[in-house]
């Protein structure tokens, strides 16, 4: 009973793996799951909605235009309705088309609509003859959804439907069981699940707006203003924020990370263009918590020149610099407040940060500020943080980026409870 309680919405599209989902269907219940299966029109060609109405004892639904009885309040909208409950949505098989219209943001079936108006994990497993999978546009899609956070499970290698051998097949109900289970299921029992504190579910629900990584201020069309953060440790607060249950906006300055699965994300360069889009993620998302991770530039060139600045021009020293918007402090002021942690890269010693961070925090006005040196940090995988907050400094251990992401979002959830 590894899934006990978690609740699935199973998409199926058209094509002959639809067989495999059966047993999928079946293994989940086993599991403690229950399970709502969507069908694509071209799905219950393969293997009749019937069939799967049995198995998981659930009508089966595939008509964008009717709504589902219990799906929820009756308010018209099953595609919201369906995936208010559920933990997360797999589609398998997934159709060469069915990804298409994901990538592209299409609903021309229930399935698809459900896809876009979720605010849940979504695991593709792809399902197509080998040829229509290694095609260029079936590639550029699937690259697509990886960037937007979406998960993909396979496909697996060997023998298909259409006598062919090679990349394409759906994978085993039991190998799309485990991944659900490793992701869903109780903690993983990996080697290095153990150092990690256990942040499944201590913030569902909330609602978290962050960002991550430089801005970049263009100075000319070829030159500008940056600084040498990665972006790695935002990005690993989000993996693990969505984990712990909260929805994630994601603000990015320019980096070069894929997105983590379930982060919504947008990218910015500039802190100005950081700045606007902070403010109206907050507000649309009703934010409760900001996590101001990005390494924001303080300065920026008051005009960027149209033409780039030639060297005997002179004019680069000409530059007037002017102060960018202090995007945390600006959260900080607002009505109702957002919880505010603030991110503070420093150089000098360990011993100057835990000196400087107090005041630091106070002039920010924040309950938590994240001390590290920043030149011992920026593009590597691991890192060595302070905290400071009203009872003081306390260093960890140094760790990888994700662990300390775990150990920090277990203080945000201890604050968001002192809070509540
Ligand atoms: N920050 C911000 N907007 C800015 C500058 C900083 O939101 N224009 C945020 C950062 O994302 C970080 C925190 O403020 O969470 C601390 O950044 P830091 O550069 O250390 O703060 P400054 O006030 O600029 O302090 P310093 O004088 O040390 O540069």
């Amino acid at each position: 009973m590894r899934l006990l309680h978690r609740h699935f919405i199973i998409g199926i599209t058209g094509g002959i793996a639809a067989y495999k989902t059966c047993e999928l269907v079946r293994r989940l219940q086993d599991e403690g799951a229950t399970v709502q299966v969507i069908m694509t029109e071209a799905g219950t060609r393969f293997v009749s909605a019937l069939t799967f109405q049995a198995l998981s004892g659930r009508p089966v639904y595939s008509d964008p235009w009717t709504s589902p009885e219990g799906s929820g309040p009756a308010n018209g909208m099953p595609h919201i309705d369906l995936s208010r409950e559920a933990d997360a949505i797999l589609i398998a098989p997934a159709s060469a088309d069915f990804i298409a219209q994901l990538a592209n943001g299409q609903t021309e079936s229930l399935l698809a609509t459900l896809c876009l108006a979720r605010e849940i994990p979504l695991l593709v497993a792809p399902a197509m003859n080998r040829q229509m999978w290694q095609n260029p546009a079936t590639q550029r899609n699937i690259a697509a959804l990886r960037e937007d956070g979406i998960t993909i499970l396979g496909p697996g290698r060997g023998d298909q439907a259409c006598g062919e051998v090679g990349d394409g097949r759906l994978l085993e109900p039991e190998e799309l069981l485990q991944h659900l289970v490793d992701r869903f299921g109780p903690q993983s029992s990996a080697p290095e699940a153990a150092r990690f504190p256990n942040i499944r579910g201590i913030l569902q629900g909330a609602s978290i707006v962050m960002t991550a990584g430089p801005t970049f201020e263009p100075i000319d069309p070829v030159r500008g203003i940056t600084n040498r953060s990665s972006g790695k440790m935002g990005f690993a607060i989000a993996q693990a924020a969505v984990l712990a249950g909260a929805r994630v906006t994601l603000i990015a300055g320019p980096v070069h990370l894929p997105t983590p699965e379930g982060v919504a994300r947008i990218d910015v360069q500039t802190a100005e263009q950081m700045h606007q889009t902070v403010m109206q993620c907050i507000q649309s998302t009703s934010a409760e918590i900001f996590i101001g991770v990005a390494a924001v530039a303080d300065w920026r060139p008051e005009t960027t020149q149209p033409g780039k600045i030639k060297k005997n021009s002179g004019s680069l020293q000409d530059i007037r610099w002017v102060e960018n918007p202090d995007i945390l402090a600006a959260v900080a002021r607002l009505q109702p407040t957002p919880i505010c942690v603030g991110f503070a890269a420093e150089s000098g010693s360990l011993d100057d940060l835990r000196a400087l961070l107090p005041a630091k925090r106070q002039r920010k006005q924040i309950p938590l500020l994240v001390g590290n040196i920043g030149a011992e940090t920026f593009g590597e995988d691991t890192n060595q943080i302070m905290l400071c907050d009203d009872h003081g400094v306390t260093l960890l251990p140094p760790a990888s980026k994700l662990e300390l992401a775990h150990h920090l979002l277990t203080h945000i959830a201890t604050l968001r409870h002192h809070s509540t």
